[in-house]
């Protein structure tokens, strides 16, 4: 770029860090080589659901010379007070879930630790576990709130007797499985104490939250705590706060006196670092007979683990979507003996927009009223809970523009009209959306010696093209060609970012970097810090979301009933896209993942082992290319000045937002069978 007029932001530009990525010169967590004494660790994992672990007997002819220690409750040393329970490993005698961590063996080499993992013989007395989440458990319970701090319920106006004087209803079950995240990194941890201040290399989506939550347990301020997450080769939330890898790490790497490395085994990942809750949705529809809703009522129940509360949002969505005089949603846990879930991606929104945007299109056909047409004689024009306006809300011209693009105009809404050789065909439609959240930020700007300029927080960049954007953001900010600006994030010793979650990484780093950019430009210092918190405090919350529209078109072998996703399409409007290449890969990221929920993706429990019994890839099937035959995102242009300095919402999360709604709406229409209970397996369709 010559031109310094040029404004970065807006330009499809590649990942700066894709260069050392191809040349294998990027380092992960379990990649740093930090001096020739590094042990490795293996966790021992609980082969009960729940129980106490009375002893662990070690062999002591299994790999003598090489075995470090082995950690378990009767021997790890004490950790401070956890506000998450999951970090306080090996603490106590208690099991509250098969897979959790029981013992850890520190060795010289990783075949050394794997074996004597192996030979570790763990006195346990089980007890009865309970792990199967069903709407008459009897110890089901309203939280106080959902995740990330939503009222647990809402209503408005008289529900019943709206749905009791509907000409129209829809009264439908949808459940979603238990889902597990699969980063191609796993969690991993490099630990090693200098002095006594403690080292971590860790994969996670927020270096300062590990620094403050790991330095807690061991009695440590933040600031002596460096945590350094230089490339993050996935999350999807499950990375989003500290997990037990990084306590075990530096906990074995205390014991024995060296840095120690853990990189969990993919299998570990199906218990230790959270998965999506199971839900249970009951969506009640009532509306007259032209199609305006009257009433909607979304109860979920979603589970909980025996070590804390976690709360999924899952019909908090269904306060915005639509229209109706009359509306109540509502949430129940269930808390089971069973790991405590966790973020992945849009959690709630994702599972919830299942069962609304099924139960529209189910609505649709009882109404005899186009789907999309159903949707727009719902719009509403304020958010319908709060009556506060929506800074800015696409989702008709998503509808209509996605529907032109798509080619929705003559459509047969009928089911099971057309068929080429053994294949049905059909399309289907469903809304997406997810707020535009902002968190606090702090970022600096500072004039290097040559001119250029350096900018740095304390950001993650989990693959998604954060640091690059930075740049862009910086560029601009700085008026200056992205050439002369480098990035500094992936480090807890930066200036305060918040995490990469929520979808609000470049909205709230970008404000900071912004910020930061223009008071160094406005000032002659060398260097310039800028604090976004009370800018973020000071604005409105509701009213903030990003909109979208699903188009899917499914093929359905009439013989074996297996699905092919032909096309999918999603149309969005959030707000100003900062960087198109980098965000075309997020939205069809989602949508991918989306069309795994809907078809493949299922972590299968056995009620009896109190287990998912599938814990890898050649059981756990996440979309491979071959499934990928059309996958498409396009935006509007959207202009919002309520946003942030940059005009952006989220786009990280919105893709798995009702893109699994449209394919299963059009499988319905391909083939006449509604599946009500995920994912769409070929078994439930034939
Ligand atoms: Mo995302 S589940 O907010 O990391």
């Amino acid at each position: 770029m010559t031109a310094t007029t040029e404004r970065a932001v807006g330009q499809p530009i590649g990942r700066i860090e894709g260069p050392d990525k191809v040349r294998g010169a990027a380092r992960y967590a379990a990649e740093f080589q930090v001096g020739d004494d590094l042990a490795y660790a293996w966790v021992v994992q609980s082969p009960v659901a729940r129980g106490t672990l009375r002893t662990v007997v070690v062999d002591p002819l299994v790999e003598p010379d090489d075995v470090l220690a082995v950690l378990w409750h009767g021997n790890a040393p004490r950790l401070g007070p956890a506000d998450d329970p999951e970090l306080a490993v090996l603490q106590s005698d208690r099991i509250s879930y098969r897979g959790q961590a029981v013992a850890l063996v520190v060795a010289r080499t990783l075949e050394a630790a794997r074996r004597a993992a192996a030979s570790l013989q763990l006195e346990i007395d089980e007890e009865p576990h309970d792990c199967l989440l069903r709407v008459d458990h009897p110890s089901a319970y309203e939280p106080e709130k959902v995740n990330p701090g939503f009222p647990a319920s809402s209503a408005l106006g008289d529900v019943d007797a709206a749905l009791a004087g509907a000409p129209v209803t829809v009264d439908v079950t949808y459940s979603t499985p238990a889902l597990h995240n699969s980063p191609m990194e796993p969690h991993a941890t490099t630990a090693l104490w200098v002095n006594d201040d403690l080292v971590l290399y860790d994969s996670n989506q927020h270096p300062p939250g590990v620094a403050a939550a790991v330095g807690a347990l061991f009695d440590l301020p933040a600031d002596r705590v460096h945590v350094i997450t230089e490339h993050v080769g996935g999350g999807f939330g499950s990375k989003g706060t500290a997990r037990p890898n990084a306590v075990l790490a530096a906990m074995a790497a205390k014991v024995t006196g060296r840095p120690v490395r853990l990189a969990l085994p993919r299998q570990a990942l199906f218990s230790m670092v959270g998965h999506r809750t199971p839900t249970i949705q009951r969506v009640r529809l009532g509306a007259s007979a032209d199609g305006r809703l009257t009433a909607i009522d979304h109860k979920a129940w979603g589970q909980s683990s025996r070590l804390f509360e976690f709360a999924e949002q899952t019909a908090v969505t269904t306060r915005h979507m639509y229209a109706a005089p009359n509306r109540r949603t509502g949430h129940r846990l269930v808390r089971l003996d069973m790991p405590t879930p966790r973020w992945m991606r849009a959690p709630g929104e994702a599972p919830g927009m299942v069962a609304l945007e099924c139960a529209m299109d189910e609505l649709a056909v009882a109404l005899e009223i186009d789907p999309i047409e159903l949707r727009v004689r719902n719009e509403p024009a304020v958010e319908p809970e709060s009556g506060v306006p929506f800074s800015s809300r696409h989702y008709l011209e998503c509808l209509r523009r996605g529907a032109e693009r798509f080619g929705w105009h003559d459509r047969d809404s009928r089911p099971r009209q057309r068929r080429e050789g053994d294949w049905w065909i059909g399309t289907g439609v469903a809304g997406a959306t997810y707020p535009a959240m902002v968190q606090p930020s702090t970022a600096r700007a500072s004039r290097l010696p040559s001119g250029d300029y350096e900018v740095s927080i304390a950001a993650t960049d989990l693959g998604t093209g954060a640091r690059t954007i930075l740049t862009q953001i910086a560029a601009d900010a700085l008026e200056v060609p992205v050439a002369q600006v480098r990035v500094r994030i992936g480090d807890s010793t930066l200036p305060m970012a918040s995490v990469a979650g929520g979808s609000s990484g470049s909205a709230s780093w970008g404000w900071a970097v912004t910020g930061a950019c223009r008071a160094l430009r406005s000032s002659s210092a060398s260097s310039a810090t800028f604090d976004s918190s009370e800018l973020v405090a000071q604005q409105e919350k509701d009213g903030k979301h990003a909109f979208g529209a699903h188009f899917a078109e499914v093929r359905v072998d009439a013989v074996t009933g297996e699905v092919r996703v032909t096309r999918l399409f999603g149309m969005y409007a959030a707000g100003r896209i900062l960087n198109p290449r980098t965000a075309r890969s997020q939205f069809r990221g989602g949508m991918i993942m989306g069309m795994g929920m809907a078809l493949h993706e299922e972590s299968v429990l056995d009620p009896a082992m109190g287990a998912w019994v599938n814990h890898d890839f050649a059981e756990y099937h996440i979309p491979a290319h071959a499934d990928l035959e059309s996958v498409e995102a396009e935006w509007l242009d959207e202009q919002d000045d309520q946003l942030n300095p940059m005009g952006s919402k989220g786009i990280g999360e919105i893709g798995i937002v009702g893109s699994p709604a449209a394919i299963l709406n059009a499988v319905w229409h391909a083939t006449g069978v509604r599946i009500r209970d995920l994912p769409a397996r070929l078994d439930k369709i034939l």
